[in-house]
């Protein structure tokens, strides 16, 4: 076996046949989606990784493509957490069990060498549950789990809003709701992967939901930020969204539509306002989007219910690992 770098466009056409034989694809759960449109999305989503210059390393033998990984660093995350943080965005292999272990331990050698040359201290992988290969080598290769994920969506056409007994006033945010919607989103997660990984200082997770939100409200992070407010027009809960999460080319002219972070104020909560925001947001979508997804931490049932409640169900899980350099120092806990 050799593993090459993919550095041109071109080279994509060779992996067609690579990406109609991978059985884990993404989207699974959007059954309309043919297998062309699949390996389309595949090629497409490469294309665009190329695009943004991460690193794509693909592994040969004499009957062709056996296996591919891609890697990209991430500027806003290193500035965080000042050491270099890359992700891995893509990882497959296919043929037997033994096969695609062997494949993708060697994918992951020649990935380790280059993020040591590098000097990237923190690596970020997530996989679906039922990827156990990849989840098998990974941890092979020092990737700790930090946390679960769990994925629900909904077909929006004919979704419904419920009653509320009292109704929250929610506009768009503005740049004046910057230091309230900080302040919220710093103290409002704790099941994440950042807090819950003991190499990162619970200050440091604060401090990167708030940037998050900042980043939100500049427009930088997703399309929109819907806020709902109280009588004096205080901020009580924010819910970030992107109306278009994929190019609907890329998906069948599926349009999908993604809620990213959200949180309503502690002493503001079971009142029925995030559900309110959420339902605003599944109105916008009718006519504009088929499907709208959101995701969050396997234990986090409080949300997981509002969702059951509005309609949505859950669509895909798997876990968040982390691979930390040797080097790379646990913080102080604050
Ligand atoms: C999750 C969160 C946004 C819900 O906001 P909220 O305004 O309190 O939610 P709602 O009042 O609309 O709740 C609707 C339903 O969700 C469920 N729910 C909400 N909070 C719950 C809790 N703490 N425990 C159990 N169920 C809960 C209930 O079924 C509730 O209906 P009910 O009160 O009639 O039983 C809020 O708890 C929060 O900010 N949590 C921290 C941040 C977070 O986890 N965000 C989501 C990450 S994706």
């Amino acid at each position: 076996m050799i593993i090459t770098p993919l550095t041109n466009k071109k080279e994509l056409e060779s992996l067609q046949d690579y990406f109609a034989k991978l059985t884990n694809r993404p989207y699974e759960f959007l059954t309309q989606l043919n297998p062309p449109t699949l390996t389309g999305y595949l090629r497409a989503g490469m294309a665009d990784q190329l695009a943004f210059g991460s690193r794509i390393l693909v592994a040969h033998t004499e009957c062709g493509p056996c296996g591919l990984l891609a890697w990209t660093g991430l500027p806003f995350d290193t500035s965080l957490f000042e050491v270099n943080v890359a992700k891995l965005v893509h990882i497959s292999a296919i043929g037997s069990w033994e096969e695609r272990i062997s494949v993708l331990e060697a994918l992951l050698a020649c990935a380790s060498e280059n993020w040591h040359k590098e000097s990237i201290s923190l690596v970020y992988a997530k996989v679906k549950i039922e990827q156990v290969d990849t989840l098998h080598v990974l941890r092979k290769h020092a990737f700790d789990t930090v946390a679960g994920w769990i994925n629900y969506g909904i077909w929006v056409d004919n979704w419904e809003p419920g009653n509320f007994a009292s109704s929250v006033a929610m506009r768009p945010s503005r740049p004046d709701d910057l230091t309230v919607l900080e302040g919220l989103s710093a103290g409002s997660f704790s099941l994440d992967r950042f807090h819950t990984d003991p190499r990162i200082s619970p200050t440091r997770a604060d401090q990167m939901h708030a940037y998050w939100i900042r980043n939100s409200i500049n427009g930088s992070a997703c399309d929109a930020v819907l806020v709902a407010e109280d009588d004096s027009g205080r901020p009580v809960g924010f819910l970030t969204y992107n109306l278009r999460d994929e190019e609907p080319e890329h998906l069948g002219d599926l349009r999908i539509a993604s809620v990213i972070l959200n949180a309503v104020d502690p002493k503001c909560r079971r009142q029925g306002i995030y559900s309110q925001m959420l339902s605003m947001v599944l109105l916008e979508c009718q006519g504009q989007v088929d499907f709208l997804q959101v995701e969050t931490q396997t234990n986090n049932t409080p949300v997981q219910r509002c969702w059951c409640n509005l309609g949505l169900r859950p669509v895909e899980s798997g876990l968040n690992l982390h691979w930390w350099s040797e080097d790379g120092k646990a913080e102080e806990e604050s």
